[in-house]
């Protein structure tokens, strides 16, 4: 594997009316990416074509997210999944289907592990089936299709709930919706399909019923975790999704190396890269194209939203970081908020309540403390006092303010921007700075102290009079 004699379909054209989304369904998302995604790495894992994924509902919406990973077959009407596969047909036949298998895959169901499907279609190939299906046992059968089996164990045919008797409904055997079948067997009989049932659609699962009515062979092998069948059809199988591709995210990152104070509270997208060594806190969130580095420390309560960062950063507490980079070295925080196009060099510290926003450090460069840095240049080693607040904005227009290397800026200053503070000039603290200032020269705008001795004395005495 991957097998060349394999065609990938994937059913994905369904609303999803229980999601209650104007979002069709196969595009909601779980640990950062389409639910639709997994099955098409599944789809990847097994073949070496695109698959051909059966779109109906917001076609276009699915085909722009799936782009040239798949081949498009359309389903105007959703008259059921019998229907749907239907449709992939003429595209398949083109290539010719004799002596291939076909795997059906649900665009709802994104939990599958590869090894359960590599068992599945090794044991088609090896039975010599017509078809081989993935099932599993629930305690709670719900709104899945019954497996029911003859008397020498072989699988008959599937009922759906919405069909099945009250001694039907209580089979715990369920259909997981994923199906290989041999091509000719699939396409020949699926013309023949009626829809002669409860929601008057075309049943893929009533193939099953034909096949072994004909003597044709229908095995099925039985998924161990039931959870690798789970189909998405509400929002809270959504979130037992969610949660499991988290927990092997987390499973995953902790085999390369990284650990983790408290797994369980942390959300990572599966997108999320971290190097070994680093240590994650708890309620942390990693989004996106977030990569992180080896050694690095992230501690409780961190959101970052597509942000890089290199090795031994330090990123504390409450810190809130998006679309910016941080490189190795530096500390961040606790509760600073590193806003889209924020890029802090090596050793670089911002520390607690400082909010950047485009704006770029050059390494070991400092604002430790409650600061507002946007739209600016800070060179290396400059050093930006507490309080200290580039002002870019006119009221129409963003500016830029340029703190050149080595520069020091005293604590409460503001930098009324366009402005250039130069290499290694000094800002005395509590300056407001409106023209640019010369490398090596000291600025300041502070009102002389003015001192009066003896005044709290003489005040105190008044008062005592009154
Ligand atoms: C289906 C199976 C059921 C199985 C369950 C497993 C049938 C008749 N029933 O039920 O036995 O236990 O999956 O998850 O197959 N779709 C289309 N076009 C359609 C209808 C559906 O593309 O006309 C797609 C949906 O978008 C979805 C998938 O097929 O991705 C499954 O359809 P859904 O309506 O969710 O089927 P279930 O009721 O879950
Ligand atoms: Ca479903």
């Amino acid at each position: 594997m991957p097998t060349d004699n394999l065609e990938v379909v994937i059913m994905a054209a369904g609303l999803g009316t229980r999601m209650k989304s104007s979002t069709v369904k196969v595009l909601h998302r779980a640990a950062g990416r389409h639910i639709v995604d997994y099955v098409l790495d599944l789809a990847a894992e097994v073949s070496d074509r695109p698959p051909v994924v059966v779109i109906g509902h917001q076609r276009e919406a699915v085909q722009q997210a799936l782009g040239e990973r798949a081949r498009y077959a359309v389903q105007e009407q959703q008259l059921g999944t019998g229907h749907a596969v239907m449709q992939a047909a003429p595209i398949l036949e083109k290539q010719g289907l004799a002596g291939k298998n076909v795997l059906i895959l649900s665009g709802d169901v994104p939990l599958t592990r590869p090894e359960t499907l590599k068992k599945l279609i090794d044991e088609h190939q090896r039975s010599g089936n017509a078809l081989t299906l993935l099932t599993m046992k629930l305690d709670d059968p719900a709104l899945y299709g019954r497996i029911v089996r003859d008397g020498r164990g072989a699988v008959e045919r599937i009922v759906e709930a919405k069909d099945a008797s009250g001694e039907q409904k209580k089979i715990n055997e369920v259909n997981a919706g994923i199906y290989v079948f041999e091509a000719d067997q699939l396409f020949g009989n699926l013309r023949n399909l009626s829809t002669n049932n409860s929601q008057g659609e075309y049943y893929l699962t009533d193939l099953i019923g034909a096949l072994s009515k004909t003597g044709k062979r229908v095995g099925a092998v039985v998924a161990e975790d039931p959870v690798e069948a789970l189909g998405v059809n509400s929002r809270s199988d959504l979130a037992v999704v969610e949660a499991e591709i988290q927990r092997r995210v987390v499973e995953k990152l902790m085999r390369e190396g990284v650990t983790f104070r408290n797994p369980s509270t942390v959300v990572i997208d599966s997108t999320v890269r971290i190097g070994n060594a680093t240590v994650v806190y708890p309620f942390a969130t990693l989004e996106g194209h977030t990569v992180i580095g080896s050694g690095c420390v992230i501690e409780p309560g961190v959101h970052l939203s597509n942000v890089r960062v290199g090795n031994n950063v330090h990123v504390k507490t409450g810190t809130v970081a998006e679309d910016s980079d941080i490189a190795d070295d530096a500390t961040v925080g606790p509760y600073a908020h590193l806003r889209p196009g924020t890029k802090l060099g090596k050793r670089v510290k911002v520390g607690n309540f400082v909010e950047t926003k485009k704006a770029v450090f050059g390494e070991g460069a400092k604002a430790s403390h409650l600061s507002y840095i946007g739209d600016a240049e800070v060179g290396a080693d400059a050093n930006i006092g507490a309080g200290t607040i580039t002002c870019n904005y006119d009221g129409v227009n963003k500016h830029k303010t340029t703190i050149e290397e080595g520069a020091f800026i005293g604590s409460d200053s503001q930098l009324v921007a366009p402005v250039r503070i130069g290499r290694g000039a000094y800002v005395g603290a509590g300056s407001t700075i409106t023209k640019d200032v010369p490398p090596d020269s000291l600025a300041l705008t502070r009102v002389p102290q003015r001192v009066i001795e003896g005044w709290a004395v003489k005040r105190r005495e008044q008062k005592k009079k009154k």
